[in-house]
């Protein structure tokens, strides 16, 4: 948990202050239609929010925010002397509240999975700020041999997450591009889960496993570093997985053949 050490910060603004422009159109994405920027501030007040940070690796015109999506902006929150991440709901999203994904993301914390929800509203979710890279800039800065140990309990670490997302019977659905939804601190977190259902048959371990090994924008990158197995390989053992009863023996058999296991360190 990061803990508010700030003084005098010019990026920190009060909840107050967030009316008026720059920070307006931030906040109410992509432009300050005054009612819904006046329901969006009532929220994060009510979520107990005193002020924000702008401050992160995107830029919004002149501010800085942790990040930018079709769905939401992501910004540093502060309340109670802890910093949190706020994901405020664009006014052109697709989506008709942050309920949905809030409800999903509660379901993954229920088995160790995704930044810690904290509370949500309509148009806001409060949650663990997650202070990382994503995966793909993560990776581009490995070097080869020294790191495949640290690639190899990273990339198990994210596919246990994966299984025990699927053995709690919900689908992330935006896995089998996971560059910018894991994010890696000490350890992977996976993020953004608006796309999730409980509905769909769980695909997270083999969508997952696909990503960082096969089609991926790093996958030949993963490949190299960790010298795995040749592709046809990889797809047969995949499958297998896929049509097993993907259970705790089958998982570990899965880590086994593709060369994740401890004892390959
Ligand atoms: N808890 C968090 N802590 C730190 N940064 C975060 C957190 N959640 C999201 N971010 C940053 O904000 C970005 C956008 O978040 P997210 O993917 O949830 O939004 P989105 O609108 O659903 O995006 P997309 O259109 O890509 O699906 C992420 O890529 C990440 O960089
Ligand atoms: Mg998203």
């Amino acid at each position: 948990m990061e803990i508010l050490s700030l003084q005098n910060d010019c990026s920190l603004i009060n909840v107050d202050d967030l009316v008026a422009e720059p920070y307006a159109s931030v906040i109410s994405y992509p432009k300050a239609d005054n009612s819904n920027l006046d329901d969006i501030l009532a929220e994060i007040k009510t979520l107990g929010v005193e002020s924000i940070i702008f401050e992160g690796p995107t830029r919004i015109g002149g501010l800085e925010v942790l990040g930018k999506g079709c769905v939401g902006i992501v910004v540093k929150a502060v309340l109670n002397d802890r910093i949190m991440a706020l994901k405020v709901r664009r006014a052109d999203a697709n989506r008709p509240s942050m309920k949905a994904e809030a409800k999903f993301l509660r379901i993954a914390n229920s088995v160790g999975v995704g930044p810690i929800l904290e509370s949500y509203s309509k148009n806001c979710m409060l949650m663990e700020l997650v202070p990382g890279q994503n995966l793909k800039e993560w990776l581009s800065k490995l070097h080869r041999k020294e790191t495949a140990p640290l690639l190899r309990s990273i990339v198990r670490d994210i596919l246990d997450q994966c299984r025990r997302l699927d053995d709690r019977g919900i689908d992330h659905g935006e896995l089998s591009n996971a560059s910018k939804h894991v994010i890696v601190v000490d350890r992977p977190i996976i993020i953004d889960f608006e796309s999730a259902s409980t509905k769909r048959r769980p695909r997270n371990v083999t969508s997952c496993a696909q990503y960082l090994f096969l089609g991926g924008s790093t996958s030949n990158r993963v490949a190299r570093i960790l010298r795995i197995l040749p592709e046809e390989q990889i797809i047969k053992v995949l499958r297998q997985y896929g049509s097993s009863a993907q259970d705790g023996p089958s998982f570990a058999e899965l880590l086994r053949r593709l060369k994740l296991t401890k004892k390959n360190e």
